[in-house]
């Protein structure tokens, strides 16, 4: 059967001024994965960090970076986020008309793939891909934002995802508004990554927040 969830803190939440100890912190606190949020003030309403960012921080931690892309275009930037120390580039299915050259061309750098679909966008826009990617990314808020509340109906969506998927090796993966409540639901539902934001970030035991999360399951 399935192991435990992976957790992802994304340090969208973390405090900017100091982000190399709070990605040590978060290692140290038993993370499995560090969730990086690109945004580019297009694809979605606010900006974020760029690839230098993430090459700085790469020394910081030998944990998988979960590099999740909001931006619009996305293609002219992929070497750049390979190039800075990704291991999983995601980018969202409503980026650009070509998802399924972009996939090709991650993968084609040497990382894995993946693939978001905003709250509004019903699971079968990645139906052609699924050879293609490595993990599947459903938002359970509208990109952004940290500490938004989780938008239940994406719940269903999870499911279908996850019978669409099978037996392939992919991951699924949720994000926005995760906590203790909806971390179960969410694996209920057929999740096994968690990205969680204030989850994590908002109270000082960042490994007693990590823990919380992986017991609520
Ligand atoms: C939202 C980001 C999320 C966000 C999650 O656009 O993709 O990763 O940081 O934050 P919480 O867990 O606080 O909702
Ligand atoms: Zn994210």
């Amino acid at each position: 059967m399935m192991a435990g969830p992976k957790i992802a803190p994304s340090i969208l939440s973390a405090d900017f001024a100091k982000l190399g100890e709070e990605v040590r912190a978060i290692d140290a606190a038993g993370c499995d994965w560090i969730h990086i949020d690109v945004m580019d003030g297009h694809f979605v309403p606010n900006l974020t960090i760029g690839p230098g960012v993430i090459k700085a921080i790469r020394p910081h931690s030998r944990k998988v970076f979960d590099v999740h892309l909001m931006i619009a275009p996305v293609d002219p930037y992929l070497q750049a986020f390979a190039e800075a120390g990704s291991d999983i580039i995601t980018v969202h299915a409503e980026a650009g008309p070509h998802l399924d050259r972009s996939l090709q061309v991650i993968r084609g750098l040497g990382k894995k793939a993946g693939v978001s679909i905003n709250p509004g966008t019903p699971e079968t826009a990645i139906a052609h891909v699924l050879d293609k990617i490595d993990l599947v990314l459903v938002m359970t808020v509208n990109p952004g934002f940290g500490g938004q509340t989780f938008i239940a109906s994406q719940l269903e969506k999870i499911r279908r995802v996850r019978a669409m998927i099978g037996d392939r090796p992919i991951d699924l993966e949720v994000d926005g508004g995760i906590n203790r409540d909806t971390a179960k639901q969410a694996i209920g539902a057929g999740a096994n990554v968690l990205v969680a934001g204030n989850a994590v970030f908002s109270s000082k035991d960042y490994a007693a927040n990590i823990a919380a999360l992986r017991s609520a399951v």
